[in-house]
């Protein structure tokens, strides 16, 4: 009788999969098992997944990016359990609570530049914000992002989502306007008509993983502020130290109007959105007390994703991961990028800090190009997904590709990963890099298995 959490899970394990096939979309289960990814993990932690027979798996996608500070961190999971216990008077709104303030505060330490703080539940969500508040502040409707850009699924979001895939079916949106990444000239272009609030950007963008050409975003930023129009960073996926910096902007020297903030800023366990603003553009938005509500979300400010925020601050100094996802970060890449020179099938190795693209390209070898044009020919990105499933199947390293049609495959890893993690990825991917140089390799088997999956079709 009542409710018992740990004898509930003991009496249903092994029925997510066929839970999920029957009353959520139903799409999740067939993919996972169209790529081989039928694991049920029990336990967590770090970098590590567990399965039921206790196999350790290495997580190079930590939920992509929530688990920043590696799953299940004993600081996080104390603060929460305080929270808790503390009984706080929570979501009252009618006051102004400790927490918010404090997570607020440090935070804006981070930014210098930034003054205040919008709290919200996830990433589309503070894109959203941001996109509001950009075009109260200015007076002007439009925005301008670029192709093959990710802010998010929501209609505002989803207006400057420059993946034709993901609009696909949910018409009409804003009339924002998508530009080639890193093209000045089509920003200054635009800009000319006078009617541009903000350039939304990622400053590494997701989708690939690519960096813009140097000198570009900061080259934009002064066109921005010569045309009063503002400068939007999202650092949903960039930021809270995965690029070797608090902030991947940092990088380029910006100083942008609004930045946007989520994934791993509460530790991986309570959704977390933030929207980071100077001061003027507050005061615009929130220009009077009638004004008060706004802009505002009721859950945004709750008591655990702050706590859970503020405790996750604290392991990111305590344990030095801004530095580490620098340091292990290059170690990676750099150890990587010595294998395109051993491997005609790696075609370049890029990224910052612990974000991290492998680009997959048409071989010179004769022999391999039968093989590659046999899986061009059924699907672009079919290799980089057939890499995906030989590291998770032979060697227990979960990874993902970086967006549909792509051969790029994306690390994200837990900042926490060490020089023995490095060496568990590169002892799998030269492994299955080997083999697929090999024509006769079992890498070549997974695509012609996916090959005859209805996921290709
Ligand atoms: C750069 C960027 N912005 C926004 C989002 C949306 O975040 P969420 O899924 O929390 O809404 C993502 C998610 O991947 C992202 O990578």
């Amino acid at each position: 009788m009542g409710f018992d959490l740990t004898r509930l899970l003991a009496a249903r394990r092994g029925s997510g999969y066929e839970l999920h096939a029957r009353y959520l979309n139903p799409q999740l289960p067939r993919v996972l098992h169209a790529i081989g990814f039928t694991k049920m993990y029990e336990r967590a932690e770090g970098a590590y997944l567990y399965d039921h027979d206790g196999n350790r798996y290495l997580d190079l996608l930590a939920g992509f990016g929530v688990a920043g500070i590696g799953r299940n961190h004993p600081v996080v999971r104390q603060a929460l359990r305080d929270v808790l216990d503390a009984e706080l008077a929570d979501l009252v709104q009618f006051d102004c609570a400790l927490l918010p303030g404090l997570l607020a505060e440090r935070l804006l330490a981070y930014a210098p530049g930034l003054d205040r703080v919008f709290f919200c539940n996830s990433g589309t969500e503070a894109v959203e914000a941001a996109l509001k508040f950009a075009r109260c502040a200015t007076g002007r409707p439009r925005i301008i992002y670029f192709d093959h850009a990710f802010h998010g699924l929501t209609a505002g979001s989803l207006s400057v989502n420059g993946a034709g895939e993901f609009r696909c079916g949910f018409g009409p949106l804003l009339p924002d306007t998508a530009i080639p990444f890193g093209d000045l000239d089509a920003l200054e272009r635009e800009l000319g008509q006078d009617d541009v609030a903000a350039l939304l950007v990622e400053p590494i963008q997701g989708k690939g993983v690519h960096i813009p050409p140097e000198g570009f975003l900061i080259a934009a930023q002064h066109l921005l502020r010569e045309r009063g129009a503002l400068l939007i960073c999202d650092e949903v996926q960039t930021g809270i130290g995965r690029t070797g910096r608090f902030f991947s902007y940092q990088h380029e020297g910006l100083d942008p109007d609004i930045v946007t903030i989520a994934k791993a800023l509460s530790g991986g366990f309570i959704p977390v959105g933030a929207t980071l603003a100077k001061e003027w553009i507050f005061a615009k938005v929130y220009s009077s007390m009638d004004r008060l509500l706004v802009h505002d979300s009721t859950f945004g400010a709750n008591a655990a994703a702050m706590a859970a925020g503020l405790a996750t601050l604290a392991v990111i100094e305590d344990e030095a991961l801004v530095e580490n996802a620098e340091r292990t970060g290059r170690l990676l890449r750099d150890a990587l990028a010595a294998l395109t020179e051993r491997y005609d099938l790696l075609a370049e190795v890029r990224g910052r800090g612990l974000m991290v693209g492998l680009e997959f390209a048409k071989p010179r070898s004769w022999r391999l190009q039968p093989h590659w044009a046999m899986v061009q020919k059924a699907r672009q990105g079919l290799f980089a997904q057939m890499v995906v499933m030989a590291l998770f199947a032979r060697h227990r390293v979960l990874t993902q590709v970086a967006a549909d049609r792509l051969e790029v495959i994306k690390l994200l890893p837990p900042l926490t990963v060490g020089e023995a993690d490095v060496a568990w990825f590169l002892t799998a991917f030269t492994d299955v890099m080997d083999d697929a140089h090999r024509t006769g390799g079992l890498t070549w088997e997974f695509g012609r298995t996916l090959i005859s999956q209805a996921l290709l079709h």
